[in-house]
């Protein structure tokens, strides 16, 4: 699960450690929520699985993902952990350190990711049936791995137009609100993905960011499918902003088409495929950095720590200001901090928001203004 750079998550944990030890309360660092966003089937679990890292997510053709799935990335250091009876998952050994635990089921750590995935259709089933019911009431899911930046992903039901199975009549509207409780929140990150071997005029997805985020300010485009386009046909006029311009930009993937998934593609083979597929295409291999899942990762992060940076002087003054407040009530009780402890965890704060800033331009630097 490194797909989320090391970087960034070990920057923001050293920062989040730093005020678990000076006993903040509370989420040092808020971590905007990222939602995809789509047509049915585009391919958004797809890619939330790709970006993640890991199988666990139902995906396929027709209404799989039915219910919002909440999926909370808890890092959380390696080593430690007894667990019994581990098993091989089939795509990676599973670790010790690496498991997922739903709400609905306190205290069950599953370990197998191919379980998880077992659970959260079988959980979906039981509360909207078997016949493409949907339901707005979450599946809750944490996975805690010490490779991943504690953070909350969304898979999110489709765009779907026409009632189909136990579907009610109003379906769109249904769906849409679904969806709407999640994207308008401004701390939201929208991939708003569309498949590339659809018209992008019809991208459900793109109108309905526009309606919550009309600046574009935190709307991603995903171009899925980019595999499945017809010859002679391609995203580069897309990717240069000369059809829906946005101010993000768009980034195409490929994600495992559906004989991949029967087959069970391991999740590395695909992504090394993907990359294969953009190095050697004439129409992408001179931007294929710019392309695939590992290049929207580092968008993200991008985002992530510009999100971070703009939030950091806020927490530093609310910390000196709660440094204070206890000194003050410690001499009123006769006792002293004493200067040098309040100084002490001040400095270290100031020296990492240094550091971290340094981590922060480095990335910066590190892509060109219009990657952004
Ligand atoms: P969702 O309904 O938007 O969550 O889409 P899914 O991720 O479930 O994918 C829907 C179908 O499209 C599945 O059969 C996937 O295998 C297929 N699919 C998704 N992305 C791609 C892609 O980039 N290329 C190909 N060939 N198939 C894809
Ligand atoms: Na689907
Ligand atoms: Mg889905």
């Amino acid at each position: 699960m490194a797909n989320l750079g090391t970087e960034i998550v070990n920057t923001v944990n050293k920062l989040q450690d730093v005020f678990t030890s000076i006993g903040s309360t509370g989420s040092a660092i808020d971590l905007p929520q990222i939602c995809v966003l789509g047509s049915q089937s585009s391919g958004k679990s797809s890619v939330l699985e790709n970006i993640v890292g890991r199988d666990f997510l139902p995906r396929g053709t027709g209404i799989v993902t039915r219910r919002p799935l909440v999926l909370q990335l808890i890092h959380r250091p390696a080593g430690g952990n007894q667990a019994n009876g581990i098993e091989k998952s089939g795509d990676k050994a599973a670790n010790a350190d690496e498991w997922g635990e739903f709400l609905h089921l306190p205290g069950q750590k599953l370990y197998d990711f191919h379980k998880i995935r077992d659970e959260i259709v079988r959980d979906t089933e039981a509360k909207t049936g078997k016949n493409a019911g949907i339901s707005p009431q979450p599946i809750n899911l944490r996975i805690f791995s010490p490779n991943v930046l504690t953070l909350t992903l969304v898979d999110l039901p489709g765009l779907t137009k026409v009632p189909v199975g136990d579907q009610p009549k109003d379906i769109e509207r249904q769906i849409r609100d679904m969806l709407l409780k999640y994207i308008s929140k401004p701390s939201c990150i929208i991939l708003a993905v569309t498949a590339a071997n659809t018209d992008l005029a019809n991208s459900d997805g793109l109108k309905m960011a526009r309606e919550v985020d009309p600046e574009g300010t935190r709307t991603i485009g995903v171009l899925t499918k980019v595999d499945l386009m017809d010859k002679g046909t391609n995203v580069v006029d897309i990717l240069a902003g000369r059809i829906i311009p946005l101010r993000l930009g768009y980034v195409p993937v490929v994600n495992r088409g559906q004989h991949d998934i029967e087959s069970n593609k391991p999740i590395q083979q695909a992504l090394d495929a993907e990359r294969e597929f953009f190095e050697n295409h004439s129409s992408y291999s001179n931007k294929a950095q710019f392309c695939g899942t590992p290049f929207l990762s580092r968008k993200l992060n991008m985002i992530l720590m510009h999100h971070i940076r703009a939030t950091l002087p806020d927490i530093k003054s609310r910390i000196s200001t709660n440094l204070q407040k206890y000194n003050a009530e410690l001499q009123s009780l006769g006792g002293s901090m004493g200067d040098n402890s309040a100084n002490v965890v001040l400095s270290t704060i100031t020296e990492f928001c240094g550091e971290f800033r340094t981590v922060i331009d480095g990335n910066t630097n590190d892509l060109s203004v219009n990657e952004l």
